[in-house]
């Protein structure tokens, strides 16, 4: 068999694989299923039903391992773009997403799902904050320093604050890459102070209210779909514990601990376990009192065992990734620290895929 036959056959089998899933979740019939594989022969390739793919989008979140937030996976949105052909019509497709997922603050888990093989989101996430890398060090997130040369290198022009919006960028086919802006009315964000420590709105910190992830590609029935945002809301300690903590990122732990007076020159004052858990007070504090959706680690880890005794009543195995799923703040006061979790891979799912630059 060549490797094109090999493709086809293991396509062919994914595509049945998800269709018999679909139809027991669904109680659809046998005949059903004989009848919709028929369908798939006569046109040669699987094309889902946007109702296929909206089920197949849903249960691929269920089957992602390294997320906590997996209780409310049947009730994704799903957008079906299939039909997009150019760089604007995506662009103006992403709107949409930003301004149905943030819904002023009470987020909505979203997907939007363009057609496979031919579209790339070179972006991380729709928002993220451009990385630059100057004489006098890092300015922004160092994360995107590699994304934010191309764009300059394409012909966009950041200011140099250390929370500069990145442009999309947008390619079809082998084109060249298109940038767009994201016009700043879709770009909620929150400004990061602390119910008692009023020094640290001093360092106007903020951070944006909605993490969609643009660079993973969708697999369902054995397509793959390069291009399908999605989002969530945050987990506070993404943000306060990682984002803004890393040594490697924005780098605050000091900051946060001088403004609270800590002795930073001995380990065993816990000055950096105490900035920590300050600064993820603050996040908290922060979006709770804007109205924008978060959930704290202790109510996510709640949530998650919800998930759990979901999953086992009806009869699947759940899957994790056990490194993945405790939170980096106090893990071991949330149960999943003290359960192991298997780390089988299951279809559908989101996959990370070779980066387009
Ligand atoms: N950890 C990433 C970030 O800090 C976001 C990943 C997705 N998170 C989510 N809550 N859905 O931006």
């Amino acid at each position: 068999m060549t490797q094109l036959h090999e493709n086809i056959e293991k396509q062919r089998k994914e595509a049945i694989e998800f269709l018999t899933l679909y139809k027991n979740e669904n109680a659809l019939s046998n005949q059903w299923l004989r009848d919709r594989l028929d369908e798939i022969k006569q046109e040669q390739k699987y094309i889902p039903t946007t109702e296929e793919l909206v089920f197949g989008a849903r249960v691929a979140w269920r089957n992602s391992n390294r997320c906590i937030g997996r209780l409310f996976w049947n009730s994704l949105q799903v957008f079906d773009e299939r039909q997009v052909e150019t760089e604007e019509e995506v662009y103006k497709a992403l709107l949409r997403h930003i301004e149905f997922a943030t819904n002023g603050g009470k987020i909505r888990p979203t997907i939007t799902i363009f057609k496979p093989n031919s579209i790339r989101i070179w972006n991380y996430q729709l928002i993220r904050y451009a990385g630059y890398e100057t004489e006098e060090g890092i300015i922004g997130d160092s994360d995107s320093i590699e994304l934010t040369r191309i764009c300059e290198e394409l012909g966009w022009k950041g200011e140099r604050t250390p929370f500069d919006i990145l442009p999309f960028v947008i390619q079809i086919g082998s084109n060249k890459p298109a940038l767009f802006e994201i016009p700043k009315k879709y770009v909620l964000e929150v400004a990061i102070r602390h119910p008692q420590y009023e020094e640290l709105a001093q360092l106007n910190l903020k951070w944006y209210a909605v993490p969609m992830v643009s660079n993973m590609k969708l697999s369902v029935g054995g397509i793959e779909f390069n291009a399908a945002p999605f989002n969530g809301w945050y987990m506070g300690t993404e943000i306060g514990a990682r984002n803004l903590a890393d040594v490697n990122r924005y780098n605050l732990l000091p900051t946060v601990a001088r403004i609270m007076g800590l002795e930073t020159k001995s380990n065993i004052s816990l000055w950096k376990d105490r900035a920590l858990v300050e600064l993820n007070l603050a996040v908290l504090h922060s979006f709770k009192e804007d109205g924008v959706s978060i959930v704290d680690h202790h109510t996510a880890a709640q949530q998650f065992k919800l998930f759990e005794q979901q999953e086992v009543e009806a009869n699947r195995q759940v899957t994790g990734n056990w490194s993945w799923l405790i939170p980096p703040v106090s893990p071991a006061t949330t149960h999943i620290f003290h359960k192991p979790i298997e780390n089988l891979i299951k279809k559908p799912n989101y996959f990370y895929q070779k980066n387009p630059f």
